[in-house]
């Protein structure tokens, strides 16, 4: 969590009486931890009381894609080909998964008056196109494209977009906190000097009124591969304030400052964020390495321990052919990979990039699923053999 903030109307000392306007009934205290009561955590303030609701029931919304043949291979698929229909909880299409990692696109095309809470997963969601407002009792957070929102797993919260066409989201879920990585931060947790942002960069929600509004609201809760609806008694945003480090925030991948080498640096060297199971980089434009003698391009390389996988934004793809917007590649752990043939020789002298993409190296092998095969580039498991 970026750092302390507090928002809103809280009282001078935690767990003491916090009266209503009326001076008669009290707000009611959440303390909402993690990792038992050892992590970081937040104090929220309700109007009613969060436990407050009618009845719960479970949903079919689950869409079964597993391909257990899957071949253990190099992928290239297009996300793009998968254009899914609905709001922002059920628009979700899933490509990889294990289990502690699952990768999937949404193009939410439509509106929804239900609530979302991922009970098990952290979200880490990527704005590729679109722009609007994340709404969490934490307050509003608007977002641009480029921004990368991280939402702590249990937080109710719901998607709007300025406008219902055109939307595409990266959704990379986690069954592990996101986090800063502690090299980023001095000894007194401040962002460091030498990390590639600031707490400057970091987006955090602003306040938006608390909901006082009872009835049946519904809160879709994701539990796995199970889906539940709750019925609230009172509307989820009834917060009056809140303090602490837990709550969604955002970076923007323009604000990523990269670093660069006389000779190529490891991918590590673009590191964003990081979870117990899998590290998130961001490729952003830059100068390449400035050695006369330089192959700016990558070298070959095989990475014994981590499944690559890259989901390009926009910019030329510097080692890769046949790639588009959304494409996203594979690259399992222990298998070779490098610049397509030509690709080395072309980018001889080049002085800059200006590609932008986000890559996830997971420490466990990932899973392809259907939308996979059915958005599959055939040709891209052949593609370093030379032409003719
Ligand atoms: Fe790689």
């Amino acid at each position: 969590m970026p750092f302390y903030h507090r928002l809103g109307k809280i009282p001078p000392r935690k767990h003491t009486q916090f009266y209503k306007p009326d001076g008669v009934s009290l707000y009611r205290e959440e303390l909402y931890s993690t990792l038992g009561f050892s992590g970081v955590y937040s104090n929220k303030y309700h109007i009613h009381m969060p436990t407050s609701i009618h009845r719960v029931r479970e949903l079919p919304l689950h869409k079964e894609v597993s391909w257990p043949e899957a071949p253990l291979q190099y992928y290239h698929f297009f996300t793009e080909k998968l254009r899914s229909d609905g709001d922002f909880i059920t628009s979700r299409n899933l490509f990889l998964h294990n289990a502690h990692c699952a990768i999937a696109t949404a193009h939410p095309n439509r509106d929804t008056e239900q609530f979302f809470k991922n009970a098990y997963a952290d979200e880490y969601v990527f704005v590729h196109h679109g722009t609007g407002a994340l709404l969490t009792e934490y307050g509003r957070l608007r977002f641009v494209e480029g921004d990368q929102i991280i939402i702590p797993k249990g937080i109710p919260y719901r998607f709007t977009f300025d406008y219902w066409t055109n939307n595409k989201l990266l959704i990379v879920e986690s069954s592990t906190a996101y986090d800063i990585p502690r090299h980023f931060r001095n000894e007194y947790g401040q962002l460091d000097e030498a990390a590639p942002y600031c707490e400057r960069d970091i987006k955090i929600p602003e306040y938006m009124e608390p909901f006082d509004q009872v009835g049946e609201f519904a809160l879709i809760v994701k539990a796995g591969n199970r889906y539940f609806e709750y019925t609230l008694h009172h509307h989820p945003f009834d917060v009056v304030g809140w303090d602490g480090y837990h709550y969604p925030y955002a970076l923007n991948i323009r604000d990523y400052n990269p670093k660069v080498g006389k000779l190529h640096l490891p991918p590590p060297t673009h590191l964003a964020f990081k979870t117990e199971q899998f590290v998130l980089c961001n490729f952003v434009p830059r100068p390449f390495d400035f050695d006369p003698a330089a192959i700016v391009v990558p070298y070959w390389h095989s990475n014994c321990d981590s499944d690559e996988v890259l989901y390009y934004v926009e910019g030329d793809f510097m080692s890769r052919s046949g790639i588009a917007e959304g494409s996203v590649t594979l690259h399992p752990s222990g298998m070779p990979h490098g610049p397509q043939p030509g690709k080395t020789e072309a980018a001889l002298g080049a002085k800059e990039t200006n590609e932008y993409a986000v890559m996830i190296d997971t420490f466990m092998p990932l899973r392809p699923t259907l939308n996979v095969r059915a958005t599959l580039d055939e040709r891209y498991t052949q593609s370093w053999l030379p032409k003719g």
